[in-house]
């Protein structure tokens, strides 16, 4: 791909895959994360492999500050911006009892209000290519999961954004999508092993039609392909990348959960 993409929330986990499969298609990478230390050892490593189609921004995306940033150093790219993909989020949890005005407010403009600032930044470069924003939902906007009530509001907010942003901007050129992934396993199988209980392992796949959980290679497939030509007629779509766990109806799910728990309990 020619141009240079702009991945927030790269120096870690799902963004870091997806500034990968950037990179292997000869695209312009730059990564943006408030995590400076975590940053620092991605673009370096990133480096190594694909040396100076490699950039790095540190930035806080909690303010408008932060997102001036990330739009300053994209403007000192060698090539103008085709692709913005906004992956970072705030996943801090919180109920309805426990989660206050600034932490509510906190997840919201990290994970909805910075990628709208980012596209409005940068919306000359993605007019003058007609480019490209794929921004990252996940299947909690559609089906929220307990604890997280302000996650689970900015992932259905930035569905929302996404069409609002698509329909808004059609008529230049620029298309804008999303992907609602499921449970993606980002630290490899012994990081799961630290978070998860043998019982819990075996429950979640029961949930996925595949019968597994997902990978983030498998979300930076989907990123690419909805920034790439290929889908140049789709616009203002949340793609679920989720093994078909959305559809899955919840019964099937909670039969299955209970033959594995019947089979565990030996
Ligand atoms: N992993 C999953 O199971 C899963 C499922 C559905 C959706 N998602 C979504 O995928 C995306 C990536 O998730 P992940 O699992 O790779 O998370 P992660 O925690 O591994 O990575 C998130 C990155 O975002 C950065 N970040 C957080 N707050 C930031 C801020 N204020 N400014 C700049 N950068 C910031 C972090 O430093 C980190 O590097 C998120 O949008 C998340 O909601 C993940």
């Amino acid at each position: 791909m020619n141009g240079c993409v702009v991945v927030t929330g790269s120096a870690h986990g799902i963004g870091t895959s997806i500034a990968k499969a950037f990179l292997s298609t000869g695209a312009r990478v730059l990564l943006a994360d408030v995590n400076e230390h975590l940053l620092t050892a991605t673009t370096s490593e990133l480096k190594d492999v694909y040396g100076d189609l490699v950039f790095s921004v540190a930035a806080d995306l909690s303010s408008p500050a932060g997102v001036e940033k990330v739009v300053a150093a994209a403007k000192q790219l060698p090539e103008r911006v085709v692709c913005i993909v906004n992956n970072a989020a705030d996943q801090t949890p919180g109920t309805t009892e426990t989660t206050s005005v600034d932490m509510f407010q906190r997840t919201m403009f990290i994970n909805v209000t910075a990628p709208f600032l980012l596209v409005q930044g940068l919306l000359d470069d993605l007019i003058a290519t007609k480019g490209t924003v794929v921004n990252v939902g996940s299947l909690v906007g559609n089906q929220p999961i307990p604890g997280r009530v302000a996650y689970n509001t900015s992932k259905a907010a930035i569905a929302g954004l996404t069409r609002s942003l698509a329909v808004d901007l059609g008529h230049t050129g620029i298309r804008v999508n999303a992907v609602a992934p499921g449970h993606i396993m980002t630290d490899g199988e012994e990081s799961w092993k630290a978070v998860y209980s043998d019982f819990q392992q075996s429950i979640f796949p029961t949930s996925y039609a595949l019968g597994r959980v997902g990978h983030a290679e498998e979300v930076a497939a989907a990123v690419v392909f909805l920034a790439s030509p290929a889908a140049h007629f789709i616009s203002g779509i949340t793609l679920p990348i989720d093994g078909g766990m959305s559809i899955l109806c919840p019964e099937t799910a909670s039969f299955t959960a209970a033959a594995v728990a019947r089979s565990l309990d030996g």
